[in-house]
């Protein structure tokens, strides 16, 4: 196969997408969102990967084999991606779903096509502290042979920084999303906070208390479901990293090397809060926060990048 090429980044109203999204804006602004689609959004690298298979298993029941049936990008079409002519467009793949459908985008809240607000969808928002959502995104972009170049680290930094990256601002992003939330159905959830329950999770299981699950309930709970503590269970060991990084259903191992380059970074890479500190210098460290202060200080809008 001859190799794909890196992508140039075109405005969307002010916001960088990639080229391929540019240039579909239309239909894509025209989508047909019905009532019962439930939409996840995320920044890139948010773990968008682990909250949809979450989903995926709640809307299973805990069943892993139902999830097994397909990989993880074709049971949650990603309806803002216009992958290379060989590969099927998410767009194309949720026309055709039959209902209820759940859908995956990166799109900011002014980019999201009008007709999921009108039909008051139901959303759950990830959201990943800046620092490591830029030291996953830098990574990300090494690997995947869609995205523009990123440069190096520092240089990238910047670029994440004023938001001169596929998607935009993640300032703008997490701080748009937190405030849609007041005005529609929307779960507002945090990597770290399910971090910290697959830690706790990790070391009841080693015992014999069973852990809450808390941020798992949240979910089934949101989606209107009830699920006995078997489940959950069930659902939580699924979704670990571990489990999930050799699960070929959700370790992206199903895109071809010429795409997504597992050699140079593997897509499960670390699964971590704080790796950042391995990448960031002081000043660059000193540099997000202030950035944070500025960008979300006056909103209630609190991340932790260490747990
Ligand atoms: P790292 O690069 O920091 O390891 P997305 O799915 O939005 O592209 O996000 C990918 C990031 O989420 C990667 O972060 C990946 O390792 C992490 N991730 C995916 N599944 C996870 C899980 N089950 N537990 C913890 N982190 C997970």
């Amino acid at each position: 196969m001859e190799p794909i090429k890196r992508t140039e980044l075109v405005d969307v109203d002010g916001i960088p997408c990639l080229k391929d999204t540019a240039d579909n804006w239309q239909r894509l602004w025209a989508f047909k969102a019905r009532p019962d689609d439930l939409l996840i959004c995320t920044y890139p690298k948010a773990g968008t990967s682990w909250i949809q298979e979450i989903v995926s298993m709640i809307q299973h029941r805990g069943d892993p084999q139902k999830c097994d049936q397909a990989p993880i990008h074709q049971r949650i079409p990603f309806i803002d991606l216009f992958p290379p002519k060989r590969f099927p467009h998410g767009l194309d793949e949720a026309e055709v779903m039959p209902s209820p459908r759940t859908l995956k985008s990166h799109l900011p809240v002014p980019l999201l096509p009008p007709s999921f607000w009108e039909q008051n969808c139901k959303i759950i928002y990830f959201a990943r502290n800046a620092k490591d959502s830029a030291v996953s995104y830098f990574h990300f972009h090494r690997m995947n042979k869609e995205l523009p170049e990123p440069g190096n680290w520092d240089e990238f930094l910047e670029n994440f920084l004023m938001g001169k990256i596929a998607w935009g601002s993640w300032f703008d992003h997490v701080r748009g999303w937190w405030e849609a939330k007041e005005r529609y159905q929307i779960l507002y959830l945090f990597y770290e906070d399910m971090k910290e329950q697959q830690e706790k999770d990790r070391k009841y299981n080693s015992g014999s208390q069973m852990d809450p699950a808390r941020e798992i309930r949240k979910v089934a709970q949101f989606l209107g479901l009830q699920l006995p503590d078997q489940v959950v269970n069930q659902i939580v060991q699924h979704t670990m990293f571990e489990n999930m990084k050799v699960n070929p259903m959700t370790n992206y191992s199903s895109i071809p090397s010429f795409i997504f380059d597992q050699t140079v970074s593997t897509f499960m890479r670390k699964g971590t809060v704080g790796d950042w500190k391995e990448h960031f210098t002081a000043a660059q460290s000193e540099w997000f926060d202030d950035a944070c202060l500025r960008l979300l200080g006056d909103s209630s809008l609190v991340f932790r990048t260490e747990l």
